[in-house]
């Protein structure tokens, strides 16, 4: 992996700013694989393991359940599943396979009843049969998505019926001063310390506008709706820092 990367190399293909295209988006996280997890520690005080773990609550698992994890980056929502819900099989996706090899490092030590393991895979073309899951998850992906609607065609099909979407997912805080805060900490800090640990600013003010331009609670639920998820509901955590969406097939 590349220490460095010329933030022009990222303006001259960029499209509009926060909107996701695959080849900026497998760029980024394929350069700061080797920092995602610090970069996440350092970013969110650690609050995102406990985002992580109501989503693992959201899913509402059984010793049975087959789950699949999109956008499983670097397996923390994957082996939360495993570990926290003890399911019966955790299926971790992504389009990246250096994301994909920290995740299976940090898989090797774990032991358990589940069965996990980890895939390259679009999350908008899934290589799995219909109906052939129980469990749908994804933390801090769908916003990477440059077709939404693709990929909730694709979980819908591989979902058995009754099967739950749970999507974590950055989203917009309701109270317009603590609102105001977080933008002016997604502007100013986040892109400060992305560009310390990965010499990439770019990439991290290209994260934030996807975070603005990202729909907010009630839009988001609107487009599973349409999809044909049914029983849509969600719950902010941090204020509405994060939402978990949950939708039933
Ligand atoms: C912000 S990371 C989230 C990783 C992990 N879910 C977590 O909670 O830390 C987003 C991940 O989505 C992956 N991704 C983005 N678009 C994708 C796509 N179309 N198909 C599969 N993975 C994708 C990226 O490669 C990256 O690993």
């Amino acid at each position: 992996m590349p220490d460095t990367i010329d933030e022009r190399d990222i303006a001259d293909a960029a499209p509009a700013p926060g909107r996701p295209t695959a080849e900026r988006v497998q760029g980024i996280f394929t350069l700061i694989a080797g920092r995602y997890d610090l970069f996440n520690i350092l970013s969110s005080f650690g609050i995102d393991r406990s985002w992580r773990r109501a989503a693992v609550r959201a899913a509402n698992l059984k010793t049975t359940s087959r789950v699949l994890d999109l956008c499983a980056g670097t397996g923390d929502l994957s082996l939360a599943l495993a570990r926290q819900g003890r399911p019966a099989e955790v299926v971790g996706t992504d389009f990246v396979p250096e994301m994909l090899a920290v995740a299976e490092h940090k898989a090797r030590g774990s032991s358990g009843r589940t069965k996990v393991s980890f895939s390259v895979a679009d999350a908008q073309d899934l290589p799995f049969p219909d109906a052939s899951f129980d469990v749908a998850t994804v933390a801090f992906g769908v916003r990477n998505l440059p077709d939404r609607a693709a990929n909730f065609a694709e979980v819908f099909r591989v979902l058995k019926p009754g099967g739950r979407y749970v999507i974590l997912e950055f989203s917009r805080p309701p109270f317009a001063p603590w609102r105001w805060f977080y933008h002016l900490y997604l502007r100013a800090v986040i892109p400060a310390i992305g560009g310390l640990l990965t010499r990439d600013r770019a990439s991290f003010v290209y994260l934030n506008d996807s975070i603005r331009s990202f729909p907010a609670q009630g839009a988001l639920a609107a487009e599973l709706r349409a999809a044909g998820f049914t029983a849509i509901s969600w719950e902010d955590r941090t204020g509405g820092i994060v939402a978990i969406h949950v939708a039933v097939k």
